[in-house]
């Protein structure tokens, strides 16, 4: 296990995604709330950081159970905290170090540098620079503008880079953190999905024992995969829960529920769209919209979770990006933990014991270990669709006309990027109602209908993306099914705005 420790760097996630493709096992922290029992951890990497050390309000972490004791990779930051306090000295530098620089001076005997060649191109982000080495510091890289890019400690496992090997521009970048990682911390690289699944079932049958367990499914990705790992462990002690909402897609509540079935899963199905449609007629403000379905699931999860007799456990597909406690730019550290459903007062199953085998996962890491436990591509390969579902694509207020309309449309367009293999190449896809007629005209007649947008976008988070180009033959056959298959659709437009500005959703 690897311990690295967050100085707020934009990065810090990354250089742990880098770390897991080494099939390695880290896990990230504030520098300012380690750890207190640092055993299990083999190696430490210090991450960069937003601050310069030599401000007052720079993260000054005590090192002085890891320094010189266990193996010590320093990263940007990490390389100049290093210098700075031990002897050497930090300045601000005079020349442009932001960027693409190349190696010009390797000491390629190190076992550090192993396999790392003179002209290696690194990426650089930093105001400040090293201008003299801590004591002891002997250095092992250079490029042309900056003289210590990369140092180490004699007599000690400790290494320090003032570039960073985590981002994809460095590209050598994975080689130098195996380089530390495996020839000088001595780790092995056994964190393999079908290890992390041999280790989770046989935690969670030590942990849950013969207590019951209640879990949401979803149809998406996280949901599935864990109830997969719970059902391998506790069998039909696991109890899931698929509720419909009635906002779901063309067919998808029946189809998801026979593939878990399929799968052998221990599944309800809850019908439960009167309630939900009944719940949000007349309202059109988004933000109520996801208020009221919130609401509505909670209380169908509740009644639900009752019905089992002596349950314990509530399940969750929480993964890692939503309990890293990162340390941010603006002050201490903060928990940035999901909350999807805010109310007062805390429903029944809220007070069960909380069971999350996905919270030390990345969401690639998830889809590795549903592969792995041979769930199939339509679950894993499945574009991300939203908890509130249609409520958030139909435009204004919700009616069950509406929701069928939205239904086929929806559906011509996503068999079609199936059928053209288009689906993979696009990172999420859906059909928005909108809240506009305008005026056609079919055979003689005038028409006075809705209007449809299609939208199609690549992303790898959904924090930033950008819209498809899709052919135009695509479109055209698209557009024209749509139009001559649903009635009351009369116009079709694809949308081409990048987020941001433009959310993915348009509510
Ligand atoms: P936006 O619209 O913010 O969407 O660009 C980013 C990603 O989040 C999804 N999304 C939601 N997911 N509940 C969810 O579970 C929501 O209320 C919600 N709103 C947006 C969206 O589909 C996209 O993948």
């Amino acid at each position: 296990n690897v311990l690295i420790l967050d100085f707020g760097s934009q990065y810090t996630q990354l250089i742990a995604r880098r770390v897991r493709e080494l099939n390695i096992f880290c896990e990230i922290k504030p520098y300012n709330k380690p750890p207190e029992d640092l055993s299990s951890y083999k190696a430490v990497i210090l991450s960069g950081s937003p601050f310069s050390v030599r401000a007052d309000d720079a993260p000054h972490p005590d090192l002085s159970e890891i320094r010189g004791k266990k193996p010590l990779l320093a990263v940007c930051y990490g390389a100049q905290y290093l210098a700075h306090f031990g002897g050497g000295n930090v300045a601000p530098s005079n020349t442009r170090e932001y960027g693409r620089a190349n190696l010009s001076y390797i000491k390629s005997d190190e076992a550090f540098f192993e396999g790392v060649l003179e002209g290696s191109q690194v990426w650089m982000s930093h105001s400040d620079t090293i201008q003299k080495l801590p004591e002891n510091g002997v250095v092992l890289a250079s490029t042309h503008d900056v003289e210590h890019a990369a140092y180490r400690i004699e007599d000690e496992s400790t290494y320090a880079i003032q570039f960073h090997p985590e981002v994809y521009h460095s590209k050598d970048g994975k080689k130098i953190l195996e380089n530390f990682l495996v020839n000088i911390a001595g780790l092995d690289q056994s964190w393999t999905p079908d290890a992390f699944v041999d280790m989770t079932v046989s935690e969670l049958k030590e942990k849950i024992g013969d207590d019951k367990v209640v879990l949401g499914l979803s149809g998406g990705v996280d949901s599935t995969v864990a109830a997969v790992l719970l059902h391998k462990a506790i069998g039909k002690n696991l109890y899931c829960i698929f509720v419909n909402n009635g906002l779901l897609r063309k067919n998808e509540f029946q189809d998801v529920l026979d593939q878990y079935e399929h799968m052998g899963l221990n599944v309800k199905g809850v019908d439960a769209s009167a309630r939900f449609l009944d719940a949000l007629a007349g309202e059109s403000d988004p933000e109520r919209k996801r208020k009221i379905i919130g609401n509505a699931f909670i209380e169908v999860f509740d009644d639900e979770a009752h019905l089992v007799q002596d349950v314990k456990w509530l399940a969750q597909g929480t993964i890692y990006p939503d309990v890293i406690e990162s340390v941010s730019a603006t002050g201490g550290p903060s928990a940035t933990i999901k909350s999807h459903h805010n109310v007062g007062g805390l429903p029944d199953f809220m007070k069960l014991k909380i069971v999350e085998p996905l919270r030390m996962l990345f969401k690639d890491e998830v889809r590795r270990v549903g592969k792995s436990m041979a769930i199939g591509e339509e679950r894993l390969g499945r574009h991300p669709f939203p908890g509130p579902g249609l409520a958030i694509r139909i435009l204004g207020d919700i009616t069950p006309e509406k929701v069928s309309i939205l239904q086929e449309v929806d559906h011509i367009f996503i068999q079609g990027l199936r059928d053209w293999g288009l689906y993979d190449k696009v990172w999420q896809a859906g059909a928005m109602l909108l809240p506009v007629n305008s005026v056609g005209v079919m055979g003689d007649e005038r028409t006075y209908e809705k209007c449809v947008a299609l939208r199609a976008v690549e992303s790898t988070d959904g924090m930033t993306a950008d819209w498809v180009n899709l052919p135009y033959e695509f479109l055209q056959k698209t557009s024209n099914d749509i139009i001559n298959k649903v009635p009351g659709v009369n116009r079709v437009v694809y949308d081409i705005s990048s987020k941001p500005p433009a959310t993915i959703e348009w509510e």
